[in-house]
């Protein structure tokens, strides 16, 4: 299939938030490189549509509705891995949300929510931060991402395909650094990163590495809600990337190839910021 070079070559693969934007992007790029990929995400138009695309490069891949809240849906995603393709070799977990009422690809809400934003000051908007918003966020990100691994660690221990395995959390640049996205949201990608961490201890005993990537700002439907952002912040937000540009999905498929790959055996607990240089000053 595609320009693929096989390196995934007999891998099975899960892809949450495989619907859209960095999910899609890397669920192909697997494909591409011979994995079967389960595609998984909460919106069954957008994840059938990646299976399409990677059908018609030749690629396998079977979509699955999943909530990632939910454990009963993570478990199903994981059985389906094992069921359909017989094995689970690789996890990336993509699936994510900006703010609370986040739907990826619903501009009209983005542009509602951006413009409440801008409205208070920020002192004003930490005093009134909206609990279930921010919950809701953590729900999503934080304890999304640890149940996904859960049901896919608990369906490779059960089906003796540990060793070897890989897993790839997707943080940002915001678990770093408080100037690269909204309140609730930096603190779930500080969140993901620890629990990567934490993750990669826990688990190196089963031969399972786990890593993680903290994308800059890349063009996907999350970052279209930029658009809706005063001017100023925008040109603050452009001058923070030496690079001068976006980056494009595919640009951070291919840091997760390169980590569910052989080639990074010796990476585990590790984060990687394809980030067009914002991490330089
Ligand atoms: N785009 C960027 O600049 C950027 C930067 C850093 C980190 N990230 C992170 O990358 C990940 C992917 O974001 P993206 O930019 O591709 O956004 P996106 O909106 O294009 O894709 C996110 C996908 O996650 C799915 N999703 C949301 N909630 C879900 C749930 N509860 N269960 C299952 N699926 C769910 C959405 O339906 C969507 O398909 C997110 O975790 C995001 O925080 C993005």
């Amino acid at each position: 299939m595609g320009d693929g070079t096989g390196r995934l070559a007999g891998k099975v693969a899960v892809v949450t938030g495989g619907g859209n934007g960095l999910g899609r992007a890397t669920a192909v790029r697997f494909a591409e490189e011979g994995a079967a990929v389960v595609v998984a995400d909460l919106l069954d138009g957008p994840a059938e549509e990646t299976v399409r695309m990677i059908e018609a490069a030749g690629g396998r891949a079977t979509a699955v509705s999943v909530d990632v809240t939910s454990r009963v849906d993570n478990d199903l995603m994981a059985r389906t891995a094992i069921d359909t393709y017989d094995g689970l070799h690789a996890v990336v977990t993509a699936a994510g949300v900006a703010s609370g009422d986040y739907v990826s690809g619903d501009l009209e809400l983005a542009e509602k929510a951006m413009k409440a934003r801008a409205a208070s000051s920020p002192a004003r908007a930490v005093v009134d931060i909206d609990i279930d918003d921010w919950q809701t966020v953590l729900d999503v990100n934080l304890t999304g991402t640890l149940k996904s691994i859960q049901a896919c660690v608990a369906a490779m221990l059960d089906h003796g395909c540990a060793d070897g395995a890989s897993i790839v959390t997707i943080a940002s640049i915001g678990a770093k650094h408080p100037d690269a996205g909204a309140f609730a949201y930096g603190c779930s990608k500080a969140g993901v990163w620890y629990l990567t961490k934490k993750l990669a201890r826990e688990l190196v005993g089963e031969g399972i590495r786990v890593n993680s990537i903290g994308p800059g700002f890349i063009e996907t439907n999350m970052t279209a809600l930029m658009q809706f952002m005063p001017e100023e912040t925008q040109e603050h937000i452009r001058r923070q990337i030496p690079m001068g540009r976006m980056g494009k999905p595919v640009e951070i498929a291919n840091a997760a190839l390169f980590l569910v790959s052989d080639e990074a055996s010796y990476f585990t607990g590790e984060i990687l910021h394809p980030d067009g240089g914002f991490f330089t000053e």
